[in-house]
């Protein structure tokens, strides 16, 4: 008996002392006295050397051996399982990122910086104004009295709660108040979005985007309008892109012109997108008519100068051969991801 309880203290102390830090390790653990062939096996059949008046003492001894070799294999079991957890849950730098979807430029902001770059380069300046106008910034002051037929030709959306606001048609408003203003010379941009009453369509919208510009000065002549928009196509298009000037009719410039750029997608050959004409239409202009310098408290006799005035979307869809003017204002990821230039 002694012998079994000096026995068992030895491989108490034995088992206390063992590093189980790995799965090989418990398994040889687990061999070595859980085993069919293990030391709690062997231990057990010693019982049978045992006085019997010592028989019930034993077995409660070896009973309490078992729990503790059980016990501790079971605790040692969840610590390596546990670690090994740990070490699989370890940032690992070498493994690729989680990439974050970067967002892209709308295509119309993409054509509208470059845009407005281009005008900057030469000197003029960004103006901005209200998208609800009043008659006389929107069509009074630019030679549209109220009967005029040409009002007829930019459908407008008109505020119920008072006939003298509207939607603007053009940002010709915005030149209208800064020739108010009158800082003159004067060489702005005036970019915005501007509102037609338009059946909503592939080639019609009825809202959309503009930049206008203006220049004011001393002698500013055709020769001058005709330089700053050849200079606009060359680094907008590029210099191999030709331009004519068709003569044309706004009552807020005379003589008025439109600009035709030789089409981008044929290169003046005739295609379906240039009407097998070789040329497409990008903007109206001309010199400012001297009643709208006038009317802006301008003096005419003194002072000239040229407005022209294009539509974003129309740029763009050249540029980036958008067929539906309707993809640029539903937001369609899958659209708007292809335009990743800055
Ligand atoms: N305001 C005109 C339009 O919206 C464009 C334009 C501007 C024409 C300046 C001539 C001069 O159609």
């Amino acid at each position: 008996m002694d012998q079994l309880i000096s026995k068992i203290e030895q491989y108490k102390n034995e088992i206390q002392s063992s590093t189980i830090n790995s799965k090989a390790s418990l398994e040889e653990f687990r061999i070595k006295y859980l085993g069919t062939k293990g030391l709690l096996k062997s231990i057990m059949g010693e019982m049978k050397s045992v006085p019997v008046d010592q028989k019930k003492e034993a077995g409660q001894l070896l009973n309490e051996f078992k729990v503790f070799v059980e016990s501790f294999y079971e605790s040692a079991t969840h610590l390596v399982e546990g670690e090994q957890l740990n070490e699989e849950s370890q940032l690992d730098v070498s493994l690729p990122g989680h990439s974050i979807p970067i967002g892209s430029r709308h295509p119309i902001s993409i054509v509208h910086n470059k845009i407005v770059s281009i005008f900057q380069r030469l000197g003029f300046s960004i103006a901005e104004g209200p998208e609800i106008e009043d008659d006389w910034h929107n069509f009074t002051a630019l030679n549209l009295p109220e009967n005029h037929p040409a009002r007829d030709m930019q459908d407008t959306f008109y505020i119920s709660q008072n006939p003298d606001w509207l939607l603007r048609t053009h940002t010709s408003s915005v030149q209208i108040r800064e020739m108010e203003k009158g800082n003159l010379p004067l060489r702005i941009i005036c970019p915005g979005r501007v509102f037609r009453n338009e059946t909503i369509s592939a080639r019609a919208h009825c809202f959309f985007n503009q930049i206008e510009g203006l220049y004011i000065a001393e002698n500013v002549s055709f020769a001058d309008l005709k330089q700053t928009l050849y200079f606009f196509v060359k680094e907008m298009f590029g210099v191999d892109v030709k331009v004519r000037f068709r003569p044309s009719y706004f009552p807020f410039t005379e003589p008025s012109a439109e600009m035709d750029i030789s089409c981008l997608i044929c290169g003046g050959e005739g295609c379906s997108v240039c009407k097998r004409t070789g040329w497409v239409e990008i903007l109206g202009c001309g010199m400012v008519h001297p009643k709208v310098l006038e009317n802006c408290g301008i003096d005419s006799k003194k002072y000239t100068g040229f407005a022209f005035g294009m539509g974003i979307e129309r740029i763009t869809m050249l540029t980036y051969q958008v067929k539906d003017l309707r993809l640029f204002s539903e937001n369609d990821q899958r659209f708007l991801k292809q335009f990743t230039q800055a």
